[in-house]
């Protein structure tokens, strides 16, 4: 290991684990990640500076290195770091799209980052994708040649894809691949398919480097944000070598670090099953429960029925030594579960709630159901939203953004023509219906057509909210402008957001916040708007209302609490599942085939009754009450 990269001075670096084949370091946070990856990138440029000599970078695009260059881009604007010797390198290009494409990466890396530095142009390479065939491999061969004569990558940036690949490089790729056209994965693209506003619209194909002048780089580091990461970095760091996962290669090579956030390290063994690897904490609560659990499903039984046997063949002897006996921990582990339980999410009124949730004090509560979009609210908790309702309690909801680029061209041309056709002055929209015909795919909405498929958003959600049964004053559509670019790419998060959520908040001053805990995706929506909230709580966190509220989590569409993550389980009935999906009914324009689908083709009304008839089943498999649905909440405190 080469211990004068700063990556490897981190504390815990040089740890070896059992499970493990790729050195890695965890931050806790992709912020904190970043500012290393960037400051190990500054030291080798100035290092090279100092030597006169060139620094030569191979550079990855996607989402994974954009706070890696948000964090260049301010050293050269702050610490005055030049950029004058550095010469890149850009893994690859799709196939196809022309240098000026919104999604093409000669596009993105000058957006995201040269742009903003002082780089000589010349000094860019960014493989072309729009040869045609026959020049494409005299062209790689060139950009290979050209990697060589500035004497190789001194430092490679990647990213991971959901089929393990690197650069382009997707399962099956040979470790002496070069420079080339490839055929991208199905998965890749079904990845890209927000982006490109539809699968049908991302190129098959893209000119990559090979894996082989990766591997010739003198230094690789390899960064994964999120839960969505945790899966594949599990493979190729503790995976054995293959080609069906391309990322495995690099445990060849001798001096990559892998760079993690929490949520991309939680499927390592030490981090998921510490227990297994003979080095778990048992003094962290959370610990024990999530091994309890997961030993419920390891060995098919629910809490009460484990043995002493159960637990000491699974390394947890310890823990048994702990608390005694397993029965004590059996019924400990029983009982906090089934205190999660509770129909009334607002708190009981005249109830002893020392075991329970929430407090019954003060009987009416004022709540806001923070939603990154116009229906995450009634997706993600629906029922509860209901009962909160229906218990008498003030529930004001707060939808962040617009979600206004989710609404089709073409569910926004039948609104457009249902007004002009009964419209004797319809000349407006007469013109966003000409501005729509001739719109291009893949160009950015222009201001008043996306005026338009907000307001559409925006009177579907008013129809689900005066379903529940809320009067529309407090309904508050914040527009958050971080979002209004347009584009898939959001607006940097600014204090006008956070001073438009501190508006809304110091002026209900409610008892309760809910709010949408996503970790699928670190650049996410869902993810932006939970930091904004999160930073406007920390502004108003001395004023006197600030000490009654308490704040919940859930999840969003695509994922789900771990079962010790789960402080509130809200229990509901068949009917209450009917009028859940009633409501979700009323959001409309993202019904049938959405244009973010993702890779999960389900409806999302079938996707939240999945998901909450699955969170009661897992309750009911580890022995507690067997109920039709479940919401699941944690507590988020501050
Ligand atoms: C990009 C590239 C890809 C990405 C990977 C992860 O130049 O070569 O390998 O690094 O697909 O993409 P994100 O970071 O968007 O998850």
């Amino acid at each position: 290991m080469k211990k004068e990269n700063i990556l490897y001075q981190i504390p815990g670096a040089f740890e070896e684990h059992r499970f493990e084949k790729l050195h890695n370091v965890t931050f806790d946070s992709s912020f904190s990640g970043s500012v290393a990856v960037a400051d190990e990138i500054a030291a080798l440029i100035k290092e090279k500076q100092a030597s006169k000599l060139p620094c030569v970078l191979g550079l990855a695009t996607g989402s994974s290195p954009l706070s890696v260059y948000k964090q260049l881009i301010k050293l050269h604007q702050e610490d005055g770091l030049s950029f004058k010797n550095v010469i890149t390198f850009n893994l690859d290009e799709y196939y196809g799209l022309e240098s000026n494409d919104v999604n093409s990466y000669h596009l993105f890396m000058h957006e995201n980052l040269f742009d903003h530095l002082d780089i000589p142009k010349e000094n860019i390479n960014i493989p072309s994708g729009t040869l045609q065939n026959e020049k494409v491999r005299t062209y790689c061969k060139a950009y290979e040649k050209k990697i060589a004569d500035f004497g190789g990558l001194d430092f490679q940036l990647l990213g991971i894809g959901r089929t393990g690949h690197i650069g382009f490089n997707e399962p099956g790729s040979n470790i002496n691949s070069q420079t080339r056209l490839v055929t991208l994965d199905h998965l890749t693209r079904y990845d890209a398919a927000g982006a490109f506003y539809g699968i049908d619209n991302v190129p098959s194909k893209a000119v990559t480097m090979g894996i082989k002048t990766i591997l010739a780089a003198k230094r690789i580091v390899l960064i994964a944000w999120g839960i969505n990461k945790s899966e594949i970095i599990q493979k190729a760091v503790e995976g054995a070598l293959t080609p069906k996962i391309p990322t495995t290669y690099l445990q060849d090579h001798d001096n990559t670090t892998v760079v993690l956030d929490t949520e991309a390290a939680s499927g390592l063994t030490r981090i998921k099953t510490p227990w297994i690897t003979g080095n778990c904490d048992w003094s962290d609560l959370s610990n024990q429960c999530k091994a309890v659990y997961w030993l419920c499903e390891k060995t098919n039984k629910s809490i009460l029925k484990l043995t002493e046997e159960d637990y000491n063949q699974n390394g947890m002897s310890e823990l048994l030594i702990l608390h005694g006996n397993y029965y004590d921990l059996n019924i400990k582990m029983f009982n906090r579960l089934q205190n999660t339980i509770t129909g009334w999410p607002g708190g009981k009124p005249n109830a002893d709630d020392s075991k329970r949730p929430e407090r019954a004090m003060p009987e009416k509560k004022k709540c806001i159901i923070f939603s990154p979009h116009p229906d995450d609210d009634v997706i993600s908790m629906g029922g509860t939203f209901d009962r909160l309702v229906a218990q008498g309690h003030e529930v004001h909801i707060a939808y962040q953004t617009s979600g206004n680029i989710a609404v089709s061209n073409d569910e926004a041309l039948k609104y457009i023509e249902v007004i002009s056709d009964i419209s004797k002055d319809a000349s407006v929209y007469a013109d966003i219906k000409q501005e729509l015909l001739r719109k291009e795919k893949n160009t950015v909405d222009y201001l008043a057509l996306r005026k338009l498929k907000g307001t559409i958003r925006k009177r579907e959600s008013l129809a689900a909210t005066r379903y529940i049964g809320i009067p529309d004053n407090q309904v508050h559509f914040l527009n958050l402008p971080f979002y209004e670019s347009g584009k898939v790419q959001k607006n940097l998060p600014s204090q006008s957001d956070i001073d438009i959520t501190n508006e809304l908040i110091s002026s209900v001053k409610p008892h309760q916040i809910y709010a949408a805990g996503d970790l699928a995706d670190p650049h996410g929506t869902h993810r932006i708007c939970l930091n904004i909230l999160l930073d406007s709580i920390y502004q108003l966190k001395t004023k006197p209302y600030m000490k009654d509220c308490w704040v919940w989590l859930y999840r969003g569409a695509w994922q789900e609490f771990e079962v010790h993550e789960i402080e509130m389980a809200v229990p509901m009935s068949p009917d209450q599942v009917l009028r859940k999906r009633k409501a979700i009914f009323y959001h409309q324009s993202q019904k049938d085939s959405v244009m973010f689908q993702g890779s999960d083709d389900r409806e999302f009304w079938v996707r939240a009754e999945d998901r909450n008839r699955n969170s009661a089943k897992r309750y009911r498999d580890l022995g507690l009450s067997d109920y039709q649905a479940m919401e699941l909440f944690q507590r988020y405190y501050f």
